[in-house]
């Protein structure tokens, strides 16, 4: 059985180990949302992952409702995460980009037009905007032509991550985003060839993958789902029959790799009581599977020993932990993150959280 500490091919991508960085949104770009050198400095202290994921990353204005969030779909964008990805190869990473639309969790005041999603829909609780906390607006059923235009989206900001550096894409259909907002029965009431049934919920997700390994080849594409998390309004009443089909599809679209933000614990954030899908995926995708959710180093090794999981990504153990890697391999203790600086502020709560040898020394 291999170990947290050998390495692991995902595609195209050879990481030296199977620890990754999991996507961790920390809003530090500007409202144009470019990325800059805080955000580079922050990617490269932790470049000793397998792997990064980076934070959710818009694939167009109309798709990206997070306050300081970064894009990907103009060339500012792209200039700004070549900082980021030069920064985190010269450190010795590698780093994907997440590839984010919103769907109905975009308030019109960042999006600037009327959220769309599978359905006409509208999301529980309350949008962050530069204002602060809205309540969501009601979303439109997405269009042929929306689906069309939003699929081409994520081609062209799959393109434009290749541009900027990066090794690769994980399209983000976790968390009750667009992408979850089709494959799951809770938000998706569409009857037509989008909708109802299993097949025909995942047609979305295939064409958005179809377009987006069409653009930069499907050895460099992964992607993310949160299957027994309620998320934002958004589950299904039969998770592992739907994770089923969709390890079928994976298999047969070649996606190499998938990260499962499966909650393995009634505490983990969002959990509803449901069987974990993972066992059921296993056997039929042949791709590499990552586990996230709650782990440390002592339960990420009980995890990898139970022959599922070909790696394990960490969120916010990484957050301040930055030589995570390290202290996994030494068993050292791992450092509390303050949570108040998870979601904003500058360098504070971002870059200055120290490694094992500085924390000693001090
Ligand atoms: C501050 C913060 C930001 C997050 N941002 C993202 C994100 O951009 N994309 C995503 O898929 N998940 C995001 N998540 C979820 C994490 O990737 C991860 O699934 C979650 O933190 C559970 O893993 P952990 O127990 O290792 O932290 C975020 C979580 C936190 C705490």
């Amino acid at each position: 059985m291999p170990t947290l500490f050998d390495p692991l091919e995902l595609g195209a991508l050879e990481l030296p180990n199977r620890i990754a960085m999991a996507p961790l949104t920390r809003a530090r770009s500007n409202r144009d949302a470019v990325p800059n050198e805080l955000m580079a400095a922050y990617y490269a202290q932790r470049a000793s992952a397998g792997l990064i994921i980076s934070e959710a990353t818009g694939i167009s204005r109309e798709g990206l409702g997070w306050p300081n969030a970064p894009g990907l779909w103009n060339d500012q964008q792209v200039d700004g995460w070549k900082l980021v990805t030069d920064a985190v190869h010269r450190s010795g990473g590698r780093i994907v980009a997440q590839l984010w639309h919103m769907g109905r969790l975009v308030h019109p005041d960042l999006g600037e037009r009327q959220p769309v999603s599978s359905s006409a829909t509208t999301a529980p609780d309350y949008a962050h905007t530069y204002e602060g906390k809205k309540p969501y607006t009601a979303a439109r059923a997405a269009s042929f032509a929306d689906i069309q235009r939003i699929t081409a989206d994520y081609a062209t900001a799959a393109r434009n991550a290749i541009v900027a550096g990066f090794d690769g894409v994980q399209i983000h259909g976790a968390n009750g985003y667009l992408v979850d907002q089709f494959l799951r029965n809770g938000a998706n009431f569409r009857t037509d060839q989008y909708g109802c049934s299993i097949d025909n919920r995942l047609r979305f997700m295939t064409e958005v993958l179809e377009a987006v390994g069409g653009a930069i080849g499907m050895e460099r594409v992964g992607i993310r789902f949160s299957p027994n998390i309620y998320s934002q309004g958004v589950e299904d009443s039969d998770p592992i029959t739907l994770f089923t089909a969709v390890a079928h599809r994976l298999e047969r679209l070649r996606v190499p790799w998938i990260e499962l933000r499966e909650a393995h614990q009634p505490t983990s954030a969002g959990a509803i009581p449901t069987e974990p899908v993972s066992p059921f995926m296993r056997p039929i995708y042949s791709g590499k599977i990552l586990l996230n959710s709650d782990y440390d180093g002592p339960s990420a090794r009980e995890r990898m020993a139970l022959g599922i999981a070909d790696g394990i990504s960490f969120g916010r153990p990484f957050i301040s932990n930055p030589d995570l890697v390290q202290r996994i391999a030494l068993g050292a203790p791992l450092s509390p993150g303050d949570v108040g600086t998870f979601y904003s502020g500058g360098a504070a709560g971002y870059v200055d959280y120290p490694n094992l040898d500085e924390a000693e020394a001090a």
